[in-house]
């Protein structure tokens, strides 16, 4: 194996259309991303098919952009990986079949990642944390608690209905606030009280798995409530309401990984996904944290949310073991991460 790895990472599950080139796995020697979220915000969410035809506009502009700013022609790349699942089935067809047409045209192997692991792998860009060590991945289409060793990763707790991403979105759309919501909850929640309503939050069977749809639907209650009993919510109210639900998210996301970490001995929590961005969740799990020695530590903004170099950065350990996809590959939209991956 030669000793520089560059891979061409493609990344097209939702509403970016992003690629990179990444050496060895943690080298950006380019960071291209094309957002939708422009477009999207208009309708209040994701629109599937709108994001298909866009990502379908602009997966080649995008790929030779990569290249361009890396410096390289496809010649003097080793391997293309692409997130194949899960996400918008309309949307990873996109990337899946571009990173399949130029494997086989440049005849180089072709690396199928799982979009978890990429958010995962982000972590390890600008970090390099000991194993073991846990981390807690908070999308817009999961939540989870890992466990991240020499073996791999092994899941210890994951959301049975809403992702915590999914929950600040619902929420944000219930409070009239736009897409993508989380960052909106968390700009209004800014002035407002979080102590303002006591949400709920859901206890479960295994500790360390999350629930939100309760806390949406409390919200979605509250709401109705007010509405039914001739007070609907006043604007002046909405940063209350934002800060209360984005309280009872971060507790519940902070608490329990904190717990686990300290049942399993764990000195370095890695957070990951789009909700790592939020910063009432970083500042309470830094602190609880602390409490039992632990340091947690998370990727710049642009590693947290959709990007292709967590996708480059992923596929550099299935290089290096030879875990290669066939041409065949297919787009999975839904596809669990086994609980316990490589
Ligand atoms: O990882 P990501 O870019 O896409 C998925 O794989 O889903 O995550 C997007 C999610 C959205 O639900 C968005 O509202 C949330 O991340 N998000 C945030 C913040 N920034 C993005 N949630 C809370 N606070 C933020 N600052
Ligand atoms: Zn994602």
């Amino acid at each position: 194996m030669s000793e520089s790895v560059k891979i061409l990472a493609i990344e097209s599950s939702c509403d970016e259309t992003a690629a990179a080139v990444v050496e060895n796995g943690r080298r950006v020697l380019s960071d291209v991303i094309s957002t939708q979220v422009p477009v999207h915000r208009l309708y209040g969410g994701v629109v599937p098919e709108i994001a298909s035809r866009r990502h379908l506009e602009m997966i080649r502009p995008v790929c030779e952009e990569a290249l361009r700013e890396a410096g390289l022609t496809l010649a003097d790349i080793d391997a293309i990986a692409v997130t194949h699942g899960p996400g918008l089935v309309g949307a990873l067809l996109v990337g899946v079949s571009y990173a399949k047409a130029l494997a086989f045209a440049a005849n180089k192997p072709l690396i199928a990642v799982h979009h978890w692991q990429a958010h995962m792998a982000a972590a390890q860009i600008e970090h390099d944390p000991p194993y073991p060590y846990l981390s807690l991945i908070v999308s817009g289409s999961h939540s989870g608690i890992a466990l991240m060793d020499e073996q791999g990763c092994h899941i210890i707790g994951e959301s049975h209905d809403d992702a915590a991403g999914e929950a600040f979105d619902k929420i944000a759309r219930a409070l009239g606030l736009p897409y993508p919501g989380g960052p909106e909850i968390e700009k209004a929640g800014k002035s407002g009280r979080a102590d303002y309503v006591e949400f709920p939050r859901a206890e479960l069977e295994n500790p360390y798995d999350f629930s939100f749809s309760g806390l949406k639907s409390a919200v979605l209650n509250y709401l109705n409530q007010r509405q039914m009993k001739g007070d609907p919510l006043r604007d002046e109210e909405v940063p209350h309401i934002a800060a209360s639900a984005e309280e009872a998210i971060c507790d519940v996301l902070s608490a329990k990984t904190v717990a686990a970490a300290k049942a399993y001995g764990i000195r370095h929590i890695v957070l990951c996904g789009g909700v790592a961005a939020n910063s009432r969740l970083r500042a309470m799990l830094q602190k609880r944290a602390a409490r039992i020695g632990a340091e947690v530590l998370w990727p710049s903004l642009r590693y947290c949310t959709d990007n292709a170099v967590m996708v480059g950065a992923a596929a550099y350990r299935q290089y290096v073991d030879k875990d290669f996809a066939p041409l065949s590959l297919n787009a999975m939209p839904r596809l669990p991460l086994p609980h316990k991956a490589k």
